[in-house]
């Protein structure tokens, strides 16, 4: 069952957490020259028209993305900004970049991307957003497969993005399966889990599994733009991120209590940062 489709939700304020922190990975792998390699287990279509008639109907990202725009974001910010701002020219905002295209974007020459798209109508945009691209492999595949055929990645640098729907409670057991799975193959591997904030006890869940004490540094990021409440929808999300670049905490308290300001919704939203892992 394929029902979810992320052109309702593009641009709202969990693509903006998610792409953000995307985004400052992929700068940091980039001190470096060595080339690495970027997984995405869920593509999802690669780029997103704002003025579609799906997202008429949700307008989430006049809660998201909408709100940055034109405004003078943190520096950490740029590079992600940056590339919004190239696919909108014209100043006016009309086309948002998934996943796929922001690291398309951002990755160089050297690197290598690999990305996995279950849905018979974002495959193919997937794919022909990509047509030149020669860096990159796009299949049509299983996510968690596809991600145990990659690793571990002959680069031995760079990150894995898991981004399910989470329409099906087992993405859930899914999720952790398929990092810890991982991690045997790639224990140097940076993978970042994306999580929603619905229900306290899949985050609970999440977050009891990803703080096993044999695990490297893990990291957990949220940002809540609602009072949580279990019941009304989302109201925040979240990122685990298991092998972090070092700067990535001190980043992220910078970022965090703007993002808050930003695109909080009510006075009890906020934001958590935490290890729950710590180096060892
Ligand atoms: C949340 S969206 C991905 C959004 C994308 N990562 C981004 O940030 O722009 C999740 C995507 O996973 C796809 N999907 C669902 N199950 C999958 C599976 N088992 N393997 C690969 N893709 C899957 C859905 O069709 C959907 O496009």
């Amino acid at each position: 069952m394929l029902s979810y489709r992320h052109s309702f939700h593009a641009g709202n304020h969990a693509d903006v957490l998610k792409h953000s922190v995307q985004s400052l990975i992929l700068q940091s792998l980039k001190v470096k020259d060595k080339a690495f390699v970027y997984i995405d287990t869920h593509a999802g279509a690669g780029c997103y028209d704002l003025h579609s008639k799906e997202m008429d109907k949700t307008g989430e990202y006049l809660d998201g993305i909408n709100r940055l725009w034109q405004q003078d974001c943190p520096v950490e910010l740029q590079p992600f900004m940056d590339v919004i701002k190239a696919l909108n020219v014209d100043g006016e905002l009309r086309s948002y970049p998934g996943s796929p295209l922001l690291a398309k974007e951002l990755c160089r020459r050297q690197d290598r991307l690999r990305l996995s798209e279950l849905h018979p109508a974002d495959f193919p945009r997937l794919q022909s957003l990509f047509k030149q691209d020669r860096r990159t492999q796009i299949d049509k595949l299983d996510g968690f497969s596809n991600l145990r055929a990659a690793l571990p990645p002959i680069e031995r640098r760079g990150m894995v993005l898991i981004d399910p729907p989470y329409e099906l409670d087992h993405e859930y057991s899914d999720v952790v399966k398929g990092v810890m799975e991982g991690l045997k193959r790639w224990a140097s591997g940076t993978f970042v889990i994306w999580y929603p904030v619905v229900h306290s006890d899949d985050v609970s869940f999440l977050e009891r599994k990803f703080s096993a004490p044999e695990l490297p540094a893990t990291l957990q990021i949220e940002l809540n733009v609602l009072a949580e409440n279990n019941r009304y929808g989302m109201t925040g999300s979240g990122m685990i991120v298991i092998n972090p670049p070092w700067k990535l905490e001190q980043q992220m308290s910078d970022i965090l209590p703007w993002l808050v300001t930003t695109l909080g919704q009510s006075p009890k939203a906020g934001f958590k940062l935490r290890w729950l892992v710590r180096e060892s």
